[in-house]
């Protein structure tokens, strides 16, 4: 008679029912528990996902922002000759980090790619008179991290080819330095040059255009190219050196 007991509802069941019925139960609730969990852990990890995207896009917008800034700075650091070293460490980083996401390398070969295109659009004259002066010099080069030697390595190189190039299209090339001596120049891989000529000497430079036509000069700094040291060349051409003043556009 034990064997029996009511519910409210008055429905009767073998304790054998009660039990299995409570099991059930008991069953029912771990696997919503369980669900719980799960649903709650993917809410979390979800949540977290979207705050990373935010997160992300926060960044970018900073970035473009801190970009702004950073050239108005650099320019001014330029016009007033100041170190470019004193520049904020916000806009350290962000030319660091320009140089990491290849954005420099990108934009020095896109300039590459526009001197070549410039000079297979002309052709040096029979006469051999038509000469590229290339200055080799790379100052004040941003000093800190180990992966801007990567890219100055790789600057290095589409340098070095595009001299191979231009040479090989025919152009007499004429070098310009402050200091570099031939041993050194052949050591960073130049050869077949058609003169050495040093910025300071105005006497090589006047002989120079004397007897030559310039056809372009290809410069790593802007001051090889304007101001007392303007060229009598058909051409200028600026490559984007590795300074901050560069990587936040050229002034
Ligand atoms: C430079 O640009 C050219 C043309 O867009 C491309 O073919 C070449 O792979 C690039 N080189 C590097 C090192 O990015
Ligand atoms: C050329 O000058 C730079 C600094 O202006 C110096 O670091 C370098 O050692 C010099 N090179 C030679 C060959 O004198």
């Amino acid at each position: 008679m034990g064997s029996r007991f009511s519910i409210d509802s008055g429905c009767y069941m073998t304790s054998l029912a009660a039990t299995i019925f409570i099991a059930s139960l008991v069953t029912f609730g771990v696997l919503m528990v369980t669900l719980l969990i799960a649903i709650s852990t993917m809410l979390q990890s979800c949540e977290n996902k979207n705050s990373g995207i935010i997160q992300v896009q926060r960044r970018l917008v900073v970035d473009d922002e801190s970009l702004s800034y950073c050239r108005i700075l650099s320019l001014h650091s330029n016009l007033n000759s100041l170190d470019e070293e004193e520049l904020p460490l916000l806009c350290r980083d962000v030319a660091l980090q320009r140089i990491k996401q290849g954005i420099y390398l990108r934009e020095l070969n896109f300039t590459i790619q526009m001197v070549l295109t410039y000079f297979k659009t002309i052709k040096p004259g029979n006469d051999n008179r038509d000469v590229v002066v290339m200055d080799i010099d790379d100052i004040n080069l941003i000093k800190q991290e180990v992966y801007i030697e990567e890219a100055k390595h790789q600057r290095s190189k589409l340098i070095l080819e595009l001299y191979s190039k231009l040479r090989s299209q025919g152009y007499s090339m004429v070098l310009l330095s402050r200091n570099s001596t031939a041993e050194q120049l052949k050591s960073r891989g130049y050869s077949d040059w058609s003169g050495l000529i040093m910025r300071e000497d105005a006497r090589q430079k006047e002989e120079l255009e004397r007897d030559y036509r310039i056809v372009g000069v290809i410069g790593n700094h802007m001051d090889v190219l304007t101001g007392q040291r303007s060229w009598q060349s058909k051409r200028l051409f600026k490559l984007p050196s590795l300074t901050y003043n560069d990587i936040f556009g050229l002034q």
